[in-house]
């Protein structure tokens, strides 16, 4: 009954929303998402601004000025959703950062802030979806973890904590959206070039690249194609899953 009528836009007639669509892997899912036939709500922190716009813009959609972490984050995307569009079908929560220092010289602002954006915000604003009946039947929900969220890396401690935890939160959450033929899963990048990975220290990123069998990093289109075939129609039993988008990692 979901089967669509065109093939070359399998998500045509729904609608999308990706957080941290500004730059980077989320204006690559978002351009994705679009290319297959959805309208893409482009979220991002109101100083995005015009890299926000351009996004919404080079895709066809539209742009909302959204801090994933304010307390209503969740309440007012539901209500943008709800009144704009009449609901969401595809959520991706791609919006995150990193505030790396060694353990023992990390402040708790520094770690609060990464589980804020990276693990509280996927939860809150998907728990006030579903409590907005914003999400529609058979919709799509897909975290952005890592691999340091698999494995974890020297140096990260907040950052793989968070993203281990959106894998639980994918795990713990499959069987219970499955009763609305709601999937939800997650895509675990290696090294991807973009500028969160150009600003760590040449070394590391060396290191980074070298973890994939590709021998060089990915590109965040690699990811986007990755949440695009978990928003597809062909992947509707697919739930509670972690791929990795990093060559066939040595992890
Ligand atoms: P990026 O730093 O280039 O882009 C992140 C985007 O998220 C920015 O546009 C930023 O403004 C937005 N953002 C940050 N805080 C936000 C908030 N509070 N509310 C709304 N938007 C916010 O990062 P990149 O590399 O594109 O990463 C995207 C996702 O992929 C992140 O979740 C990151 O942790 C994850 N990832 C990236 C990898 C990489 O190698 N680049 C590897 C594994 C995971």
């Amino acid at each position: 009954p979901d089967a669509p009528a065109d093939r070359d836009r399998p998500l045509a007639g729904k609608v999308a929303v990706v957080t941290g669509a500004a730059r980077g892997i989320g204006a690559a899912i978002a351009e994705v998402l679009a290319r297959d036939g959805a309208h893409v709500v482009c979220a991002d922190v109101p100083a995005a601004g015009e890299a926000l716009s351009a996004t919404a813009n080079a895709v066809g959609g539209t742009s909302l000025a959204l801090d994933v972490t304010g307390p209503d984050a969740g309440a007012v995307l539901a209500e943008h959703l709800l009144t704009r569009h009449g609901g969401v079908d595809v959520v991706v929560h791609n919006a995150g950062i990193t505030r790396d220092k060694k353990l023992v010289n990390m402040d708790a602002d520094r770690w609060t802030s990464v589980m804020a954006v990276n693990l509280l915000a996927p939860q809150r604003i998907t728990a006030a979806l579903l409590a907005a009946g914003a999400l529609r039947d058979g919709g799509r929900v897909v975290g952005v973890s890592s691999l340091a969220g698999i494995a974890g890396n020297a140096g990260q401690t907040s950052y793989a904590a968070s993203k281990a935890g959106v894998i639980g939160l994918v795990q713990a959450l499959a069987p219970e959206l499955a009763t609305r033929r709601v999937t939800i899963n997650a895509v675990a990048p290696g090294f991807i070039e973009t500028a969160m990975t150009a600003a760590i220290p040449l070394v590391t990123r060396e290191g980074g690249r070298r973890l994939s069998s590709l021998g060089q990093g990915g590109l965040s289109v690699d990811v986007a194609e990755t949440v695009a075939w978990f928003a597809s129609p062909g992947s509707a039993a697919v739930t509670g899953q972690v791929v990795r988008v990093c060559g066939q990692s040595l992890l």
